[in-house]
């Protein structure tokens, strides 16, 4: 799981470099086909109950699952890409919203409390806590700034296969759920919308976005539980919020 979750880390990071105005989402998907598979991995995604690319590519009012295209990403968008490798039998699955350029203020804003809302649930990825103290963390965090949870799609635990149980919603009570313990591997992934949490899928059959139209951010990590608590195992950078540059 530590390696798998450690390859595609790195993939999410060079992919939210590769992000700017006039790159398309195509690009995007080729380049982390070619970095998982140079690695000795398969893309988890390509195939999954017949979804056609490597990576999710979810644009603005995109929830999650948008298909990879030719669409050029421009200056003031948000790009959620959520991508998968499966490593010597294990899957790790992580996803990040990234700011095209120079983004709106409330634009920005969206992404960091998604990026601060799974913070405080990883942080009660321990030994003792409940689903249910996950799914409040993020909740209670994007509520009190506004925003909604989408409750169509939820976080899993994950392994051998990419969707294990359980499932980790992103809303919930303190206390209550299953019980975690120690081993236990969970991919949790909190999606928070401006306006509306209803979404719609569209009739590409994969696609979905707010009903609403307003922007979507989406923000994932694989997390296995230790006797000390969350080991983050998509996490490859130092954690140094203040330092989110403008790509443009
Ligand atoms: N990685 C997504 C999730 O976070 C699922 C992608 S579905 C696929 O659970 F078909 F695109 F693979
Ligand atoms: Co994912
Ligand atoms: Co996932």
């Amino acid at each position: 799981m530590r390696a798998a979750g450690r390859l595609i880390g790195l993939v999410r990071e060079e992919l939210r470099r590769m992000v700017r105005p006039g790159v398309t989402t195509l690009e995007l998907d080729a380049a982390a086909e070619k970095m998982i598979r140079d690695s000795g991995a398969l893309p988890t995604f390509k195939g999954y109950h017949g979804y056609p690319f490597s990576i999710c590519a979810s644009v603005n009012e995109q929830v999650v699952h948008g298909f990879p295209s030719k669409y050029v990403l421009k200056e003031g968008d948000i790009f959620s890409v959520d991508c998968g490798a499966t490593l010597e039998g294990f899957v790790g699955d992580t996803a990040t919203t990234v700011p095209v350029g120079k983004v709106s203020e409330d634009r920005l804003k969206l992404i960091r409390v998604a990026e601060e809302s799974l913070e405080r649930a990883i942080a009660q990825c321990r030994p003792g806590k409940h689903l249910g103290d996950i799914g409040w963390a993020v909740q209670e965090h994007a509520e009190a700034h506004g925003y909604s949870i989408v409750r169509d799609y939820v976080g899993h635990g994950i392994g051998r296969k990419m969707h294990e149980d359980p499932q980790i919603p992103n809303y919930g009570k303190p206390g209550t759920g299953v019980r975690i313990k120690a081993g236990y591997v969970f991919a949790v992934e909190p999606m928070i919308n401006m306006g509306t949490h209803y979404t719609k899928t569209l009739s590409d059959g994969w696609t979905v976005v707010t009903l609403d139209g307003k922007p979507s951010a989406h923000v994932e990590h694989t997390i296995a539980i230790t006797e000390d608590g969350p080991e983050v195992l998509t996490q490859v950078t130092e954690k140094v919020p203040e330092a989110e540059a403008v790509n443009a």
